[in-house]
């Protein structure tokens, strides 16, 4: 069977991925510091809410509409005014998530063969999400000097499609910069290249630098943008599949942009009509939900930082926004061997910063999800499996 040759199929699993897969099936019980999934992290959830959300009778007709639905679209303009960004519904498009609507700008701004810039440290899906469209993810640097900035020289527009910022930055949890904000957006413009914002870590602020760039979508500037965000973080909501996208920058470009992304839009109708008809209740009870995320991982990021102190092995890298916290650690070992001690001997499972391509040393990536008694008990295991911990 001839399979496409876009993802290299059959990747073995990494030596962390097996190295869990064996202690748990000899039954060790481990102390997670990876979770990532905020319905798994006992928080409460108003179940009988959300359930009363997709009691809308008007869900028995199918009104097919590639942009979304006007009430839904406008939900998420109100949810924009409700961070003091002005969106045009009009200018909004709802996808089944910021996965998918990566994957549809990509296949409105790529051919096959060009790529679309990426940050590095970042997010680890886009080398799969330009993969599958038939583009090269190409990564340009984020250099750290106590706050994250766009190392420009790494930018190589030749070529390109879009240019990919994530803001706040996962897992740095950094804002892009007003500086960089303007010159990237300066340098997209001339080269005739889209920016892709991802902005879906926004409502997660810990210690926003003075000149963080929030809300990207409402800040038009020279360059055609899309901003993303979607159910999945801002309301902890991601089993509902419901993401957003709203384009931004000069009428000339965002017009035939939206007339086009329609077509691709067209072609999928993903965002499925129930998520849409309770979206505007979703996004009240999702008020609640993220003000206990963003609680949680407050208290766990202060936890950590007490616990960490002055004479500890590890450091606690800043950080602006997000879910999760970067720890330097000794670089006698490389950080992949660090994390499988840690899980072999302490139990602990952390993920090692070059997951991320971090590239500070030894780093090990925790998440600040979990409840605050397993946080607590991860870190002390954490960092008494490191020296002198
Ligand atoms: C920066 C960033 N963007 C997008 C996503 C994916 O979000 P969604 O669940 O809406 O596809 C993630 C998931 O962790 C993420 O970290």
């Amino acid at each position: 069977m001839n399979f496409s040759r876009r993802l290299a199929w059959g990747v073995p699993e990494n030596r962390l991925a097996a190295a869990e897969r064996e202690l748990r099936a000899r039954g060790r019980s481990l102390c997670d510091l990876t979770v990532s999934n905020p319905t798994l992290a006992g928080l409460p959830y108003p179940a009988d809410a959300i359930a009363a959300a997709f009691a809308e009778p008007a869900m028995a007709h199918y009104h097919p509409t590639p942009r979304g639905l006007p009430t839904a679209r406008a939900a998420v303009a109100a949810d924009y005014a409700r961070r003091g960004a002005s969106v045009d519904s009009g200018r909004i498009f709802l996808t089944a998530s910021s996965s998918e609507s990566y994957a549809l700008l990509f296949k409105l701004l790529g051919d096959p063969g060009q790529a679309v810039l990426v940050p590095e440290p970042s997010y680890p899906l886009f080398d799969y999400l330009a993969r599958l469209e038939g583009l090269e993810a190409r990564p340009y640097r984020l250099a750290y000097d106590g706050l994250w900035h766009i190392d420009f020289p790494s930018l190589d527009f030749v070529g390109a499609a879009a240019v990919v910022v994530v803001s706040p930055n996962n897992p740095t949890g950094s804002y892009l910069g007003a500086d960089d904000g303007q010159r990237l957006a300066a340098l997209a413009a001339q080269t005739g290249v889209a920016v892709i914002a991802d902005e879906v870590f926004a409502d997660f602020p810990i210690a926003p630098a003075a000149d963080a760039v929030t809300a990207i979508a409402a800040r038009p500037g020279p360059a055609l943008t899309f901003s993303l965000g979607g159910l999945s973080k801002a309301s902890g909501l991601p089993q509902m599949k419901l993401g957003w996208i709203a384009a931004s920058g000069p009428d000339v470009l965002v017009e035939p942009a939206l007339a086009n992304l329609e077509l691709v839009a067209d072609t999928y109708l993903s965002a499925g009509t129930p998520v849409q008809l309770a979206l505007p209740r979703l996004l009240e009870i999702g008020a609640e939900i993220r003000r206990s995320i963003h609680h949680r991982v407050l208290r766990n990021r202060c936890a950590l930082a007490e616990r960490i102190g002055a004479n500890s092995p590890c450091t606690l890298l800043p950080a602006e926004a997000g879910w999760s916290a970067i720890l330097r650690v000794p670089e006698t070992v490389s950080d992949e061997e660090w994390a499988l001690r840690l899980l072999r001997d302490s139990s602990v499972l952390v993920q090692p910063g070059y997951f991320f391509d971090l590239r500070l040393g030894a780093t090990l990536v925790v998440s600040l999800l979990p409840p605050p008694a397993d946080f607590d008990h991860g870190v002390a295991c954490l960092l008494a499996g490191l020296p002198n911990g």
